[in-house]
């Protein structure tokens, strides 16, 4: 256990300095708050630069470097098409006709600044700008992989179903529907396409895939106990609002000892995946791995 944190810490600064390249390079791609229309990039840019602890930039740049990418333009398009297409989902997300939340990031969402009109606008044109960013990349099966983690089989088709559970007793069957779609989606094509943009080998690209699935429904799991057991200021984002809403979550299915337990077995399952990558240094994987469980925000 102890190990584990020692192990949460490094990932806290592999992140952090993931962060700051994928900040840099939000900086350099989206258009400035000057440029009209003002209002849609001012939200734009808000939502994006307020925080965010940018995991799924730093995903794509481990893997990238676990197959052996050196830095390029390549990988840091990647890495802002991913955080962009993240903040597009969380924008969508809090709007009231959604979850309804006020404060994201620890600071007010961005319909409560912008008026929900402009969010939603704003969330649309962060998908369509990441989709432009990644043509640039030039792999399409990169972009097709992104698409394919976002639509009806991935982030978006995860969203409806946990929006039509609300309030309905559900089995844990529907919840890991929602949660590998709605989250697991996304966190795995981040490792999947770090892989594809370093020509990593099919069968150790697809080993990679299964840990990026495991580790993602972690991600969600542990998102709902937090929910329960940390508080607004810790998380940044208004704790109760599962419960508040009826949502379909694991601590609601299975209660909160039984998710725990859950989770710590999803997250052994996945690194042995990693495992089975011979001869490599797993060392980041494993360490993002332990703070994805060990979090607290
Ligand atoms: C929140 O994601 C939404 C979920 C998928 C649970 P994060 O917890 O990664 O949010 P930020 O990017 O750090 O704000
Ligand atoms: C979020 O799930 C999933 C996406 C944003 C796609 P939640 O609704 O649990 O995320 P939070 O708790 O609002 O961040
Ligand atoms: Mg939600
Ligand atoms: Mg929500
Ligand atoms: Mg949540």
């Amino acid at each position: 256990m102890s190990d584990m944190v020692g192990m949460a810490k490094k990932a806290e600064a592999y992140l952090e300095s993931a962060g700051k390249l994928t900040e840099e390079s939000l900086r350099d791609y989206i258009p400035s708050e000057n440029e009209v229309p003002i209002s849609l990039h001012s939200a734009m840019r808000y939502a994006l630069l307020i925080g965010g602890k940018r995991l799924r930039p730093a995903l794509a740049f481990a893997a990238y470097e676990f197959f052996g990418g050196k830095p390029s333009e390549s990988i840091r398009l990647a890495m802002c098409s991913l955080e962009m297409l993240h903040t597009f989902s969380l924008i969508h997300d809090d709007l009231p006709c959604m979850d309804d939340d006020d404060f994201r990031r620890g600071k007010p969402s961005t319909h409560k600044v912008y008026g929900e009109a402009a969010a939603i606008l704003a969330g649309d044109a962060l998908c369509i700008f990441a989709f432009e960013l990644i043509a640039r990349a030039g792999n399409a099966a990169v972009v097709e992989e992104l698409a394919h983690s976002l639509g009806t089989k991935g982030m978006i088709g995860g969203q409806i179903i946990d929006i039509e559970s609300e309030g309905k007793a559900v089995d844990l069957a529907t919840v890991d529907y929602i949660h590998y779609h709605k989250t697991a989606a996304l966190i795995e094509a981040s490792l999947v396409i770090g892989a594809l943009l370093a020509d990593a080998p099919k069968k150790e690209l697809e080993l990679i895939r299964e840990f990026g699935k495991g580790i993602g429904l972690v991600f969600q799991i542990v998102d709902d106990i937090l929910d329960i057991e940390s508080s607004t200021e810790t998380l940044g984002k208004k704790v109760g609002s599962d419960i508040k809403k009826g949502k379909a979550t694991y601590p609601a299915v299975l209660g909160l000892d039984a998710s725990k337990q859950k989770a710590m077995e999803l997250y052994s399952s996945s690194l042995s995946h990693l495992e089975k990558l011979q001869g490599k240094n797993t060392e980041t994987l494993r360490n993002i791995a332990a703070l994805i469980i060990e979090r607290t925000h």
